[in-house]
């Protein structure tokens, strides 16, 4: 594949400074992980935002043991999505990024930061599963038994797989890294914002963070740095196609998370069309209580932000189909 090779000092610069860093702060180097106990089931919550179902009065008339099971199962279901979609989708193209197989060029101390997220990634995945063995051991609650959803990663990934021009797949790989990782660490931070601090969950969130706050900003500068390196022909391929890829990152996921949750109120005892019901009712009403312009949802918000910082944005061609297809405010 032709590249174009263009300079970034910022981008080497930042990548220096971060190998520099990483051995000193990154958790696999560093932390030893918290470890669940038992008394942990009674300062433990999730934020009302994680799983809207417990809040839903059928569900809440079953009892406190039910709505803290479905909690723990909405919690083993975070931990599921950390475990497969760090190994599966952002490991596995950081070794992309690593292996320079995109069509921009990344200096080598960028290349030699992305093993280390790969492995910071594979880390969080192997710790994810250990806190999932804890929840089942020492708090009692197994996993929903359902065939693994599909993550916004996942969702942005097939997308590029299946729909994408097959000229702009390796490009797609780079941006979907950069998304994935700007937004897991913005849900991650308002999740731990919502969550009561002390409690597992928060331990957790604070952990993943010391590591993602540092990715985040990483990646902003490798968009930046591809985007930037882009011929102005490939950039305005890319940003004809930006609002399929974002619809796919945003919303894809949707279906699967809907039936996990008519599976996780099964589990608790509803019969399926009972279940259907009242996850139709919740679901409706988050979504009727939520604006209509796809820029006023808050994760979208998270993308648009990450599109400004990296200066995608100031592609005119590309903004001005963001902002006709409503992604980003005009
Ligand atoms: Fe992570
Ligand atoms: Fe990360």
């Amino acid at each position: 594949m032709p590249k174009t090779t263009k300079k970034s000092p910022d981008l080497d610069r930042f990548s220096k400074n971060y190998l520099r860093q990483w051995n000193k702060r990154a958790t696999v180097r560093s932390t030893e992980p918290y470890t669940i106990r038992e008394s942990d089931t009674r300062s433990y919550t999730i934020p009302e935002t994680m799983q809207p179902l417990a809040n839903e009065p059928e569900v809440r008339a079953l009892g406190k043991a039910a709505v803290r099971t479905l909690e723990l199962q909405t919690f083993h279901n975070f931990l599921d999505d950390i475990a497969r979609g760090e190994i599966d989708g952002v490991t596995a193209m950081c070794g992309r990024l690593a292996n320079d197989e995109f069509s921009v060029s990344f200096p080598d101390s960028a290349r030699q930061v992305a093993l280390t997220v790969a492995t910071d990634e594979a880390y969080h995945a192997f710790v994810a599963r250990e806190y999932m063995k804890e929840i089942e051991t020492v708090l009692g609650v197994e996993p929903v038994g359902v065939p693994p959803k599909s993550s916004a990663v996942d969702c942005a990934l097939e997308w590029v797989e299946t729909k994408a021009p097959d000229a702009l797949k390796h490009d797609f790989w780079v941006i979907t890294l950069c998304f994935a990782e700007h937004l897991i660490t913005h849900e991650l931070l308002d999740f731990k914002r919502d969550s009561e601090p002390g409690n597992a969950f928060h331990h957790v969130l604070s952990e993943h963070l010391t590591d993602e706050g540092r990715h985040q900003i990483f990646f902003e500068e490798v968009l930046r740095h591809f985007w930037k390196g882009l011929t102005e022909k490939r950039r305005k391929q890319i940003g004809k196609v930006l609002p399929d890829f974002l619809a796919a990152f945003h919303f894809g996921w949707f279906p699967g998370i809907v039936d996990w949750n008519k599976a996780a109120l099964r589990g608790l005892g509803f019969k399926p069309k009972q279940a259907e019901r009242i996850v139709k009712q919740c679901y409706t009403r988050l979504y009727e209580e939520s604006s209509k312009k796809k820029y006023d949802s808050p994760t979208v918000a998270h993308s648009e932000s990450l599109m400004v910082r990296s200066e995608l944005l100031a592609h005119a061609p590309t903004r001005k189909l963001l902002v006709d297809a409503e992604w980003v405010r005009p």
